[in-house]
């Protein structure tokens, strides 16, 4: 693992001076009525920008991050500390409309209160127009920059759950903490498919299939969007990035993308589509390229399909730093100026900026040469002050302890971790254990809180161990409370092969906890997806002793584990799994939780054989080579129980299909072991012919449902027209007749259509 420092990622290029404005006091006169109940009208706010000059628009469309103003930079150690005369020059003088982030560190409730009270003076008391600042934050899985905040299992392991409630009440959590600090726009979810396993985000998405990202996505939107008692809306969720982020060919963040249109449409857009369709209020822009276009000068991108084709009316916000990068690194613009010029031009309304007043400096300079008309500086300022109505921030910018009604986020979290946790292989039911083995147990990821959680917590890597809260257990700690008979093996201990011979060899059982470091964006850029070479050496030399193997799996993207496969018992996959996370695994492991997790991507086998569960039929075997090109470690979907399901009755009730362009599914399922448990039905269909090549399978529905032992259910599913249409030739979507299989678990069934 790379060391690196976040002050090189994101130093500060100290250039935040400025000369004091005039300030006015008496801003509030302006606009009494159009302001009541802190919801402003179009028409109120196109009243407002026309009383503002050109320096408070601009100011506006200003993102700053909160360490160019900060004093100290707090926990642990002394507590944060703005720099006062910084932070008014910011807000009063320089009129900038939002901030974000953290000086590296989460803080605590009193600090947030502090900055946020101390910003929203100088915003709403200070300037002539009283607009409240909107802080924006990356509460990517609880409101991670909070030290007392609820956090959950990263987007992958909510995934896992295949639980849209779960996720939707992880959203309403999150949510809520977060409003409550004062708090209220959230960088979240991430709505890029996670096809590329090597992109050191894998993680932050809802897995590879395109139908559970929108789905999942969605929920999280709508709960974190939903309106708090005073009826707006909690925080503004952030659709992120458009468009194609996830996809860069060498697998290296922010690198290039190919991304045919067809290929665009199908399997990128529907998750930002349904945002929008559902009032996403904003939506970052990818930092990368695709077909050779930085997104963030794509006027095509962003104006033409995300404004006027699909509609969006919120906020387009750049990814941090990006405008300086068009010219640095992507190098489309010969100047700071020129790129400034190009991303207003593609159609972003705020920069994040985020640490001088460049942008802004230079975007005043463009409209005073005519370069970009005020107009198009007054679109954006719409948007922006109209998301700033939508929550409320006219009525109410402060903190509200009243907003916070996350008292039940640490049984979520401890929910989402037991439905996340996902059972990969199980050889002679040698899980649960009975509790009377001798257990050894060991791994990089056993003593570690860094391991459970992944980056984005606390701090941006999530690497420091010593701003986690001592509260927390380990898997350890976990491990020792919950079985009477262990043994823990320290982590260094697998550099003397002998001592790992000795201790396994007085144990029945050992489990190793394996995985990866923790990291995210450029310092997570890895050369290939294999385990560490150490990790599978301990795993080979456990074995030796002839003790059962059981492997614990913590990681940020499916690593291969192909060598240590054939000698573990059991593998269990928890991803990144939270603060509950420990606990979790040992239910599991113990069997006081029926694992209900499946994978949400499909596991590769060699880290050359990247292939998703929806491939082209051409992608398959060539019967005489004799190779076998879909071989993944498990496939998408998979995940055992410690009961069985039992599928039968497959059903398609296509008969008024031609008429109503509905079509029914129905299946029945029963638990047919001996303990009560959660099954995920996953319906998939296959268009068998068409004129454009076919998937093998495209996942349409999913359900988690509860069974107890012995419990027959029926499940009946609904399909559209448009669930079985593609993008076809002419780059929209077709519905084309003929033979369709509709398949659940091993039962399937054609019908003509
Ligand atoms: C990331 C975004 C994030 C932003 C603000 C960027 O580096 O790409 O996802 O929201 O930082 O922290």
């Amino acid at each position: 693992m790379k060391t690196f420092s976040i002050d090189i990622f994101r130093s500060i290029k100290a250039k935040y001076f400025g000369h004091p404005l005039l300030l006015f006091v008496s801003a509030m006169l302006l606009f009494g009525a159009g302001r009541a109940n802190g919801q402003l009208s179009d028409t109120s706010i196109s009243e407002l920008i026309g009383q503002m000059s050109l320096a408070e628009k601009v100011g506006q469309m200003t993102q700053l991050t909160i360490q160019p103003l900060s004093a100290v930079k707090g926990f642990p150690g002394s507590p944060f500390q703005v720099d006062s005369k910084l932070l008014r020059e910011a807000i009063v003088n320089r009129h900038v409309g939002s901030l974000l982030n953290v000086y590296d560190m989460a803080l605590t409730t009193s600090e947030w209160e502090k900055l946020i009270n101390e910003i929203q003076d100088l915003a709403v008391n200070e300037t002539r127009h009283g607009i409240p600042v909107i802080y924006g934050i990356d509460a990517v899985h609880g409101n991670n920059y909070h030290v007392e905040a609820t956090l959950f299992p990263q987007s992958i392991g909510m995934a896992a759950t295949w639980n849209e409630g779960l996720v939707a009440e992880a959203g309403r959590v999150t949510a809520q903490e977060t409003r409550s600090l004062g708090i209220t726009w959230n960088f979240s979810p991430v709505l890029d498919v996670g096809r590329q396993p090597l992109w050191s985000r894998f993680f932050e998405t809802f897995g590879e299939d395109v139908y559970m990202a929108t789905v999942l996505g969605s929920a999280s939107i709508e709960a974190q969007q939903s309106p708090n008692s005073d009826g707006y809306a909690t925080v503004a969720a952030t659709g992120k990035h458009f468009l194609g982020y996830s996809l860069p060919l060498s697998g290296k963040d922010r690198t290039p993308a190919w991304i045919p249109d067809r290929m665009l449409r199908e399997y990128i857009l529907p998750p930002f589509q349904k945002a929008i369709d559902q009032g996403v209020l904003t939506m970052m822009v990818n930092s990368g390229e695709i077909n050779g276009e930085p997104v963030h000068a794509s006027h095509r991108i962003l104006t033409e399909l995300l404004k006027e084709e699909l509609g969006f009316e919120g906020i387009i916000v750049t990814d941090w730093e990006d405008i300086a990068k068009l010219y640095s690194s992507h190098r489309v613009a010969d100047s700071f100026k020129e790129a400034v010029r190009q991303v207003v031009d593609a159609g972003i309304d705020m920069a994040m900026v985020p640490y001088d007043y460049t942008f802004t400096d230079v975007l005043i300079e463009l409209v005073e040469e005519g370069v970009i008309s005020e107009n198009r500086i007054d679109e954006s300022v719409l948007r922006i002050l109209r998301v700033k109505s939508k929550l409320g921030l006219f009525a109410d910018s402060r903190p509200r302890k009243a907003a916070n009604k996350g008292a039940s986020g640490p049984s979520v979290s401890l929910q989402a971790a037991q439905e996340s946790i996902t059972l990969l292989k199980n050889e002679n039911g040698v899980l649960p254990l009975t509790g009377s083995e001798s257990i050894l147990f060991g791994g990089p990821a056993a003593d570690s809180k860094t391991f459970l959680h992944g980056s984005w917590t606390y701090t941006w890597q999530g690497m420091e161990r010593e701003t986690y809260p001592e509260s927390i257990p380990t898997f350890k700690q976990k491990m020792e409370d919950g079985f009477s008979n262990v043994a823990y093996m320290a982590w260094d201990e697998h550099l003397d092969p002998d001592k790992v011979r000795a201790l396994s060899n007085r144990a029945d059982v050992v489990v190793l906890a394996l995985g990866e470091v923790p990291s995210v964006e450029k310092p997570g850029d890895i050369e290939s997806l294999e385990l560490a070479a150490d990790q599978v050496e301990l795993a080979r030399t456990v074995v030796e002793s002839g003790a059962r193997l059981v492997v614990v799996l913590f990681q940020n993207r499916p690593r291969i584990i192909r060598q240590i496969e054939p000698l573990a018992a059991a593998i269990i996959l928890a991803y990144q799994p939270g603060p509950a996370g420990a606990q979790a695994v040992v239910d599991v492991l113990n069997g006081t939780v029926n694992p209900s997790g499946h994978l949400p991507f499909t596991y590769p086998r060699y880290s050359g054989s990247i292939v998703p569960y929806d491939y082209k039929w051409s992608e398959q075997a060539d019967i005489l080579f004799g190779q076998d090109a879909i071989n993944p470690q498990y496939p998408f979907g998979w995940g055992l129980s410690y009961t069985r399901y039992e599928y039968s009755n497959l059903r398609v009730n296509a008969g008024a299909f031609a008429k109503t362009g509905k079509l029914e599914v129905s299946v029945d399922v029963m638990n047919a072991g001996d303990r009560d448990g959660m099954d995920v039905i996953q319906l998939y269909t296959r268009d068998e012919y068409a004129s454009i090549t076919p998937s093998n399978r495209r996942l349409r529905r999913f359900r988690k449902i509860n069974l107890a032992k012995g419990e027959v259910s029926t499940q009946i599913f609904e399909l559209t027209k448009a669930d079985l249409s593609f993008i076809g030739k002419a780059n929209v979507p077709v519905f084309e007749e003929g033979a369709f299989t509709f398949i659940i678990d091993e039962q399937s069934i054609t019908v003509d259509l």
